[in-house]
């Protein structure tokens, strides 16, 4: 007769479990702990990647802290199963809450969801271990394994003991061997030891850890998978770990983003999220900040202090010191800043030059077309080649409602032009500094719309004769 521990579980679909329901009491926050950022992204997202990447078509998420703002979070996506654990039993009970929601003979794949730096190697090699045996869990080499749970082996590469570090004997803490908290376990199988879970630790919780030992000493093959890296462990239980966390996941990330050809010159400096695209050749001064979907061409520069967030910008672009991107599009060769601010929608075309102090907001800018100074642009489309010169405000907005501005190519807005929207400047136009435009200006024409200059000859020596 085939004994059970050596039952293959091969061919069963991987389902993954992320356990966050646990409101993270010592991060002191009254947001929930997996929502918590780092790298680019909350601590949730990163293991619901991990899964992905690792061939999960389906992942069960277990939640309680802050249900609904994690369901809200991360809602959208279809192949998430929420599962609400009311009451935080512990990490056994959260299996428990999920097991009938598998609904299927599957391999689990169990993950924290305050355990981000996760990588999708490690679970792949978690179910090849499991389907050649029956469970697997992942284990790694700490010199100070601190409040992680210590991990005694079989001596044949099998478990034999879970132990936390608050019910370990002195010789236990002492074992160097920590549990990860990454595991791959057969369903419906695993669920025969959680049932049998009692709360007799120091916390009172029905431990999962107790489960996976249970069934070790039941004959169940539980394979001891050793982490590559044994910072892959570790899991954000306060900020001083979440800043840490968030610094080896950043470097992760410029790690990818350096070996494909771009230079960060102080990473340590830099925050970068998981889904940025950076060419070539690019250059990446030191703090600066490159979020969400921003995707930046080949041989671009971005120098000091520049913030940039969904934004795209293309083949060898420059963005000068302290620059503010947020939704924009650059387009190839342009210059932006220092000091520039592009807002959701403001588009540079091809050469396209914003200076310093120049807001741009849900606007063109044709190619080659200058704002260099101090300038604000919203809901305006600015033609080719057309010069927008110091201090030009688009006046968009009535009080109540927007309002369009049109300026032809070629045009040339001179300095402190009020352009009181709607209002069009024609091709070829030109305004006259400091002028207060309220209507169209036909294409070549020249508009002055301020009070005329009077000079009165001799009035300083009048004055001072008084
Ligand atoms: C757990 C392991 C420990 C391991 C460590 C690795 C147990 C008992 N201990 O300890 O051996 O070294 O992970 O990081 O499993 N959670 C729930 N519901 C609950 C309790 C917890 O969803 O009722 C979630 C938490 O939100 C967290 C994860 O499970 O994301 C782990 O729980 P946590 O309390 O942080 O366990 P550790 O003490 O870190
Ligand atoms: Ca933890």
């Amino acid at each position: 007769m085939r004994s059970p521990s050596v039952q293959p579980v091969a061919a069963r679909p991987r389902v993954a479990v992320v356990l966050a329901a646990g409101k993270g009491t010592r991060l002191r926050s009254e947001r929930a702990k997996v929502l918590h950022e780092a790298g680019g992204q909350p601590l949730l997202g990163w293991v619901l990647d991990a899964a992905r990447a690792a061939g999960c078509g389906r992942i069960l998420v277990v939640v309680g802290h802050g249900a609904e703002e994690v369901r809200a979070a991360f809602g959208g996506a279809s192949d998430l199963v929420w599962v609400e654990q009311r009451e935080q039993r512990g990490t056994g009970h959260a299996l428990q809450v999920a097991l009938p929601l598998v609904g299927e003979a599957a391999l689990l794949l169990v993950l924290s969801g305050d355990a981000p730096l996760v990588r999708p190697a490690t679970l792949g090699a978690l179910a090849e271990a499991a389907e050649r045996g029956w469970g697997a869990m992942a284990i790694a080499t700490l010199d100070r394994p601190g409040s992680l749970g210590r991990v005694l082996g079989d001596g044949a590469g099998g478990l034999r003991t879970i132990v936390e570090a608050r019910d370990a004997s002195p010789e236990e803490l002492a074992l160097p061997t920590v549990n990860a908290g990454f595991y791959a376990l057969p369903a419906p199988e695993i669920g025969t030891w959680l049932e049998r879970l009692r709360p007799d630790n120091s916390q009172g919780e029905l431990y999962l850890t107790d489960a996976v030992t249970a069934a070790a000493r039941d004959g169940r093959a539980v394979a001891l998978v050793e982490l590559a890296e044994a910072d892959e462990a570790l899991g954000v239980n306060d900020r001083l770990e979440l800043a840490r966390v968030h610094a080896l996941l950043t470097a992760r990330t410029i790690r990818r983003l350096a070996l494909s050809g771009a230079t960060f010159l102080a990473p340590e400096t830099i925050a970068v999220g998981p889904a940025v695209e950076i060419g070539a050749d690019a250059l990446v001064h030191g703090g600066v900040s490159l979020l969400g979907r921003t995707r930046i061409g080949r041989e671009v520069t971005i120098h000091a202090g520049c913030w940039v967030r969904d934004s795209e910008i293309a083949d060898g672009a420059t963005l000068h010191p302290y620059s503010v991107l947020d939704g924009a599009r650059v387009g190839a060769g342009c210059n932006v800043g220092p000091f520039a601010r592009l807002r959701p929608a403001a588009v540079l075309e091809p050469g396209a030059r914003v200076g310093n102090f120049v807001e741009v907001k849900k606007s063109t800018l044709g190619a080659g077309a200058k704002a260099n100074h101090l300038a604000y642009l919203g809901d305006a489309t600015v033609g080719a080649g057309a010069n927008i010169g110091a201090g030009v405000v688009t006046c968009n907005f009535d009080g109540e409602r927007k309002h369009r501005t049109v300026i032809g190519a070629g045009a040339f807005v001179g300095s402190d032009t009020m352009l009181v929207a709607p209002v069009r400047v024609g091709e070829d136009a030109t305004t006259g500094a400091g002028s207060v435009i309220t209507q169209d200006v036909p294409d070549g024409a020249l508009a002055v719309a301020r009070s005329r200059q009077r000079n009165v000859p001799g009035w300083s020596a009048h004055r001072r004769k008084k």
